[in-house]
């Protein structure tokens, strides 16, 4: 089953993103969308032909880890985007943040201050479903370091494509940008 890109152009418009940059990030989730179908569809065809031993075959399963969650993490991220409610402490998510962070102020520096480490990759905020406790994870590629078995909860893109059209090595100013526009709502409904 091939996947479809979706569509977020609903956040065109967002403060602190431009259209520029939106429409560029848009159109490099798709094209992790069409790369990861065209991985599956190949990996299929090897099975098929029983080229499982073939070095092609060990390339892709291992290109496959990249492109599929550069699809996904762009998913998590455009869909913890735009919202416009303020983050309600009381709520399930504060509450949980809270407990594992000590405040939400702990959280916020401890997320802001991955947000700001040298290197490209992503900053998420993970529930270890085992435990139940969230913790703020440096991400390096899509597909390196992700702690297994856990849930995403918010997912923000740090590559230089998410933000240097718009604010050059300002980082930080973006990472303030993207709190002014996180859908708590969308990132409350992923907590197991
Ligand atoms: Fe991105």
């Amino acid at each position: 089953m091939a996947y479809t890109a979706k569509d977020y152009s609903k956040l065109i418009g967002m403060a602190g993103f431009s259209e520029t940059l939106l429409k560029n990030h848009f159109t490099l989730y798709q094209g992790y969308v069409t790369n990861t179908n065209k991985v599956l569809d190949a990996l299929a065809g090897l099975l098929k032909e029983g080229k499982t031993a073939a070095p092609e075959y060990a390339e892709l399963k291992r290109r496959l880890g990249w492109e599929f969650d550069g699809m996904r993490l762009h998913e998590y991220y455009f869909e913890n985007l735009g919202g416009k409610a303020a983050f309600d402490l009381t709520g399930k998510l504060g509450k949980k943040i809270v407990e594992s962070f000590g405040s939400y102020e702990a959280w916020e520096k401890d997320f802001k201050a991955v947000g700001t480490m040298r290197g490209i990759g992503w900053v998420i905020l993970y529930q270890d479903t085992a435990s139940g406790q969230l913790i703020n994870f440096w991400i390096n590629e899509h597909d390196v370091g992700h702690p297994a078995g856990c849930q995403p909860i918010l997912v923000m893109d740090v590559f230089e494509h998410a933000f240097m059209i718009d604010y050059g090595l300002k980082r930080a100013d973006y990472v303030e940008a993207f709190f002014k526009n996180i859908d708590w709502k969308a990132a409350e409904a992923r907590l197991k």
